[in-house]
């Protein structure tokens, strides 16, 4: 077991009603708030309402809204002015992973010196951050739990994953019921990131049993809930396992004295949503199944079967049958729950592809030594290719 650090200094409280904690949470942090929203979901289920009534008091309220899906350097840059014109002393994130990735980077571009972009790419370093509090209403990318955000920049085709300690959220508070509105759409592309999250850190060169078998019975939940909620979209418990492993999937937890993976489902994916705005957990359930069978070799055959077996049951006589059997199973599990498998099925076609290999190539260190299956540009533009 190699060595490791670890602390997750996030306060998490879950559970039904605990939005109305929010006033307590935030009173010993600051009392100017910058709320930041997405394109309008928190109007509908009435959360807005509900959260706006809490802060009438003791709380001066400044808002940024229309943070988008893929959040945006725009949205970013407009949160950075507001933080310093209204000495914003603690963000409130209210929304899903992208509303929260935004005030991650809004959060510590105000208080760190330098050029924006400069600090979220890591060139500029992050000294400190405002805090942040959220209550996060997509069970998806673990945002609220991490340490991370990833922010797009259209212009030059970037999508990058800002990670630092101070980006920790202060406190998540998780509802599972305002996930009851969430479209099937997003529910199973959320889905689709957790379960590729745990995968991202499964399949390492020094894995432990502890954690392979807390991974398999994470997805195994993944898989049983996501079939309960697509049948009875409020049903709270499943809703509520479903997010706790969210949670839980893109903290680092399970990767506890591992080898690092290189999570090059995440590199891959990232330039598809950085191109062509697709859903994130989307793009992973695309690339996932074609990664594995592309990787599928005489170090990778036995850790394959081993999921294979441990995660679907599946036991044909060689390891070699196992890991094909289990590709194919990963890839009709997301079939079945209804996302579009191929790349032609959400508008990308072969034309920029070899542009998109470069840029990941480049960018994305997944030829790395240490990586678990290093790829060439050549590699990636061929997952890309069986993606189609
Ligand atoms: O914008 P609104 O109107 O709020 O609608 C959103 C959005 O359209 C809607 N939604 C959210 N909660 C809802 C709801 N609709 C109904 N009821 C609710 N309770 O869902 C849509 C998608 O929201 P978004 O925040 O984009 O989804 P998600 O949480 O999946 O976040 C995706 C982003 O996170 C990044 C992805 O790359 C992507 O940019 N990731 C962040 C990570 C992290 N911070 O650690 C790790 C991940 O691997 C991922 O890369
Ligand atoms: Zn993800």
């Amino acid at each position: 077991m190699q060595n490791f650090e670890y602390c997750t200094p996030t306060k998490m409280i879950f559970g039904k009603g605990v939005v109305e904690k929010l006033p307590e949470v935030l009173a010993p942090i600051g009392t100017k708030i910058l709320m930041t929203y997405g394109g309008g979901s928190i109007k509908k289920s009435g959360l807005y309402d509900t959260v706006k009534k809490l802060l009438a008091d003791k709380f001066e309220v400044t808002e940024l809204s229309g943070i988008e899906p893929n959040p945006k350097y725009s949205s970013v840059l407009e949160g950075i002015r507001l933080c310093r014109e209204n000495n914003i002393e603690v963000i409130l994130a209210v929304g899903g992973g992208s509303v929260l990735d935004c005030s991650k980077a809004i959060a510590g571009c105000t208080l760190s010196e330098g050029d924006p972009w400069d600090i979220i790419t890591s060139k500029a370093p992050t000294t400190n951050a405002l805090p942040i509090v959220d209550i996060i209403t997509m069970a998806a990318t673990g945002s609220e739990y991490d340490f991370g955000g990833v922010i797009s920049r259209p212009e030059t085709n970037d999508k990058v994953g800002y990670m630092n300690e101070h980006l920790f959220p202060k406190c998540s508070l998780i509802d599972p019921t305002y996930t009851f509105t969430v479209p099937r759409n997003q529910t199973v592309a959320g889905v689709a990131d957790a379960m590729n999250h745990i995968l991202e850190t499964y399949f390492n060169s020094d894995p432990n049993f502890l954690m392979d078998g807390i991974m398999e019975t994470a997805i195994k939940s993944l898989i049983k809930n996501v079939r309960i909620v697509l049948e009875e979209p409020e049903n709270y418990d499943a809703r509520a396992e479903i997010f706790l492993n969210c949670s839980l999937a893109c903290n680092g937890i399970y990767g506890l004295g591992e080898a690092p993976s290189g999570w090059p489902m995440h590199g891959i994916e990232h330039a598809l949503s950085a191109y062509y705005d697709i859903t994130h957990g989307v793009g992973l359930a695309i690339i996932t199944p074609r990664w594995l069978r592309h990787i599928l070799n005489e170090k990778t055959v036995g850790r394959i079967a081993q999921y294979g077996r441990n995660v679907f049951g599946i036991n044909e006589k060689s390891d070699t049958e196992t890991a094909e059997k289990a590709i194919s199973a990963t890839y009709d599990l997301y079939e079945s729950i209804g996302i579009p498998m191929h790349l032609r099925d959400v508008g990308i076609d072969e034309i920029r592809i070899s542009e998109m290999a470069h840029h990941i190539a480049i960018n994305e260190g997944l030829n790395q030594p240490d990586v678990y299956a290093p790829l060439t540009e050549k590699d990636i533009e061929e997952i890309f290719t069986a993606s189609l």
